[in-house]
């Protein structure tokens, strides 16, 4: 038996401690704000693209009708030249009941494939670049460990590049509060987002917050980074709750509980900061010392919820 032509990327996800909430220009998804993450080891996705009659997408087996999956193809044909139809073969090791979002590591890791298969020899600033026309996120996870996502101001200069620190032992204990697909997209709620009375002030905050950032992380000062990480995350959901075209939030009853537990490890002395994202999950941004018993303390009160442990991932790799 032959085996078709194809190629095989691997991209993981990324968490953001700088949050991208919020579109400048939404053909484009230019941000309004540059966005800083870290990738993630546990959760990937791993993309082979083949040709084919026509363009086709399966997603762990499943066949898939993605119009934004075909809309992306559409857009690297643009961008890049046209390439005959190919068929999408993905395997996402991102579980949705973690929170984390899968479009980031698949959008990376589909960018990389059609690249490669086509023998575009692209940086990985310009691979960064073109996915940010599937998912702003995706922007950050060709690199490994800290990725900066400068916001730019046109479609030439909004990619994101590697923020190299040495050795920080960060870790986060994911919570798995609900496996419900969210109500309210990304793309939906930014566009509420923006209709708060705060969201100019919180553009201002967040250029503040990255650089305190990049210097907590230069510093190897984990406890700053948790601080800053969720005082951020907690001023992009403010925006969810103010948003004057149909305010809504993304925290639920576990949420709120998991929020208050985080504040009590920090009274026993743990290093413990909560971040969260489209969705109710809750992040801890720990160190990875501390990180199995937070997890315990977490897991004794809270049955129901599943807890992994997640720690800094490598940049994209091809197979
Ligand atoms: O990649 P998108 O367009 O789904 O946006 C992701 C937005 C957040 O995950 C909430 C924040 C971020 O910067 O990743």
């Amino acid at each position: 038996m032959t085996e078709s032509t194809g190629q095989t990327a691997i991209a993981h996800t990324n968490i953001a401690l700088i949050k991208y909430w919020g579109k400048a220009d939404p053909a484009l998804n230019l941000p309004t704000t540059s966005s800083l993450s870290l990738t993630l080891n546990e959760y990937f996705t791993k993309t082979r693209v083949e040709e084919a009659a026509e363009d086709t997408l399966l997603i762990n087996d499943l066949p898939q009708d993605s119009q934004r999956v075909h809309d992306f193809l559409n857009v690297l044909r643009e961008e890049k030249g046209d390439f005959s139809p190919v068929k999408v073969i993905s395997e996402n090791k991102v579980p949705l009941s973690a929170g984390l979002a899968s479009s980031a590591s698949s959008f990376a890791a589909l960018t990389a494939a059609v690249a490669k298969y086509n023998g575009w020899d692209l940086s990985l600033e310009e691979l960064s670049r073109l996915a940010r026309r599937g998912s702003g996120s995706a922007t950050r996870s060709f690199f490994p460990g800290f990725a900066i996502w400068e916001k730019g101001s046109n479609d030439h200069d909004s990619f994101a590049h590697e923020f190299n620190v040495p050795d920080l032992p960060i870790a986060l204990v994911v919570c798995k509060i609900s496996g419900t697909i969210k109500k309210v997209s990304s793309s939906d709620g930014m566009r509420r987002a923006q209709t708060s009375p705060d969201y100019d002030q919180w553009v201002a905050e967040s250029a503040k917050q990255l650089d305190e950032m990049k210097q907590a992380l230069s510093q190897s000062d984990l406890d700053r980074v948790g601080q800053l990480a969720e005082a951020n995350a907690l001023a992009m959901h403010d925006l969810n709750l103010t948003a004057t075209d149909r305010r809504f939030t993304y925290f639920n009853q576990n949420t709120m509980k998991v929020f208050e537990q985080v504040k009590v490890l920090r009274e026993k002395g743990y290093l413990a900061y909560a971040t969260m994202d489209a969705g109710p999950n809750v992040k801890i941004i720990t160190n990875q010392e501390q990180a199995p018993a937070i997890k315990d303390f977490l897991a004794e009160r809270f049955r129901k919820i599943q807890f992994d442990i997640a720690t800094p991932g490598p940049g994209i790799s091809y197979e």
